[in-house]
């Protein structure tokens, strides 16, 4: 017997590329009942192809008693490798529910020849290590992440990020875009060239998506501050959402999925 023959109902915690993919393939298969959760953050998410919920659960009890209301079997943790949170709310949940649980777990970026990185522990560690002298900085975070930034305003800051910042950094010199990527090396290449940056902060969040500022940063010989990825929990987890269809199609048992 296969897995999806036992599991019908399908819960992906999302707001990820790899959750809408995920989610536009199972939304074929009439055997599955697949709901899409997302924080609720962006303004103006994009339609997606299963009925999607929004916003918190309530911790991982709250969590843990939709799966249960929900009569979920399968749980699938599809969220950014920086939403650690939710993550170890996932975790939790799925014990307290005895519901199985599967993540994806993006890889890293790892650093080839010409990348100059400077690996950082949070927002704050990278404010300090644009250094005492005024930079061109681009910062390639959430809106939710700047504030650090605002200790440190001799700096030029260029911010990207899918809503618009509604509560601007406090320093005299910023320019802000909204954009949802995916981006493109000789776009963000341009961009870079555009605002004369000299530094680029971001995560470490992997997949080809964002990589292009980091291709962009290499081809400029630009330093990157790279955020650390946090910890995650160890729990049954593949790379990829092709990994992710083979699990559920084959065994969905915990031997066929790397442990992290
Ligand atoms: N962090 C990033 O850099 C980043 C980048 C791109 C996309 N995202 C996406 O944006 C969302 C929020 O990220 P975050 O870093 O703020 O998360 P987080 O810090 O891990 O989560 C904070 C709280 O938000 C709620 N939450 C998060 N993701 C949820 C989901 N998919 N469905 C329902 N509730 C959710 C949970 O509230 P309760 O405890 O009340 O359940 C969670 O405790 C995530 O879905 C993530 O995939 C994050």
């Amino acid at each position: 017997m296969t897995a999806s023959a036992r599991i019908e109902r399908i819960l992906i915690l999302g707001g990820t590329a790899e959750a809408r993919r995920l989610a536009d393939a199972l939304a074929g298969r009439p055997e599955l009942a697949v709901t899409l959760s997302l924080a609720g953050r962006t303004a103006e998410p994009l339609s997606q192809p299963v009925p999607v919920r929004r916003g918190g659960f309530g911790g991982a009890e709250g969590l843990a008693e939709y799966l249960r209301a929900e009569r979920i079997d399968l749980l699938i943790d599809a969220t950014h490798p920086y939403a650690d949170a939710i993550s170890a709310n996932a975790a939790r949940a799925a014990e307290l529910a005895g519901v199985k649980l599967l993540a994806i777990r993006r890889p890293p970026w790892r650093r080839v020849d010409g990348d100059n990185w400077i690996e950082v522990a949070d927002a704050e560690e990278a404010a300090r290590a644009l250094g005492e002298a005024p930079r061109r900085v681009f910062l390639a975070l959430g809106r939710n992440e700047l504030e650090p930034f605002a200790t440190c305003p001799q700096h030029f800051y260029l911010v990207r990020s899918v809503d618009p910042v509604d509560a601007p950094l406090a320093v005299p010199h910023a320019s802000y875009i909204t954009a949802r990527g995916p981006f493109g090396e000789a776009e963000d290449r341009a961009l870079l060239e555009q605002h004369r940056i000299e530094i680029v902060v971001t995560k470490n969040s992997g997949g080809a998506a964002t990589y292009s500022k980091i291709a962009a940063a290499r081809r400029l010989g630009l330093p990157v501050v790279m955020l650390t990825r946090p910890a995650l929990p160890s729990v049954p987890s593949v790379a990829t959402v092709e990994e992710a269809f083979a699990w559920l199609d084959h065994a969905g048992t915990e031997e066929t999925a790397r442990g992290v």
